[in-house]
């Protein structure tokens, strides 16, 4: 057996930290840098390099994209990831489209695109290039509401209002689509919009007293 006793801290040379004693600030420091180097690049002799691949995915590919919004022709870059519903919260100031669920569960975000509902939330806008969208915004005439806006309010059918944008731009493509020759048709048609609030019975009547108009 070795009565060699283990070489202590004050022995090691001024400025190397003894791996025996806790991590200091600086010692974290520097290993985080150099084990996070290490994990996306490499090391060649004593020159770090970073892969090449790393570095341009840094920067995510983005299009520039033309789409008309509520009449109005945009011209706008975005990441190539931006959904519809962000493009229109977040580049255009549209926050009438409601974010719910963000992944196709709950209508909150439907709009028309070229005259169909859709989900907003599932929809990649850089696929809408020379596209008409239209938002519970643009759906009013001036000051004449919509006559499905105007049937929300006579049949008293939100009550949050959450969901009501969806609702609505939903209901606009569900009369359009001739989905409304009973109550449970307009249940079917409309049952890809959930309402937390249990408006269910009076969005189905404004949607009929809608149709009947028509
Ligand atoms: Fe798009 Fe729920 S937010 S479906
Ligand atoms: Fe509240 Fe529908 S009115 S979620």
């Amino acid at each position: 057996m070795s009565s060699e006793t283990p070489e202590s801290s004050a022995s090691l040379p001024t400025g190397v930290d003894d791996p025996t004693s806790a991590p200091t600030r600086r010692t974290f420091l520097a290993t985080t840098a150099v084990s996070g180097a290490l994990v996306t690049g490499g090391v060649v002799g004593s020159t770090l390099f970073v892969d090449a691949d790393v570095a341009t995915a840094v920067t995510p590919p983005g299009s520039q994209l033309t789409l008309t919004v509520n009449g109005i022709r945009r011209t706008v870059r975005v990441d190539n990831r931006t959904s519809l519903l962000d493009l229109l919260r977040q580049h255009f100031e549209l926050t009438g489209s409601k974010k719910g669920c963000n992944a196709g569960a709950c209508g909150a975000c439907t709009v028309l695109v070229d005259g169909r509902r859709i989900n907003s939330c599932l929809t990649l806008a850089v696929r809408l290039e020379g596209a008409t969208v239209t938002t519970i915004e643009g759906l009013a005439d001036g000051d004449s509401l919509h006559p499905l806006q105007q049937a929300f309010i006579d049949q008293d059918a939100f009550q949050c209002g959450y969901c009501t944008p969806g609702q609505i731009m939903s209901g606009v493509g569900c009369i359009e689509e001739g989905h409304t020759s009973s109550q449970e048709e307009i249940r079917e048609w409309m049952s890809g919009n959930l309402c937390r609030c249990g408006c269910y019975v009076k969005i189905v009547r404004a949607v009929e007293q809608t149709a009947a108009g028509k």
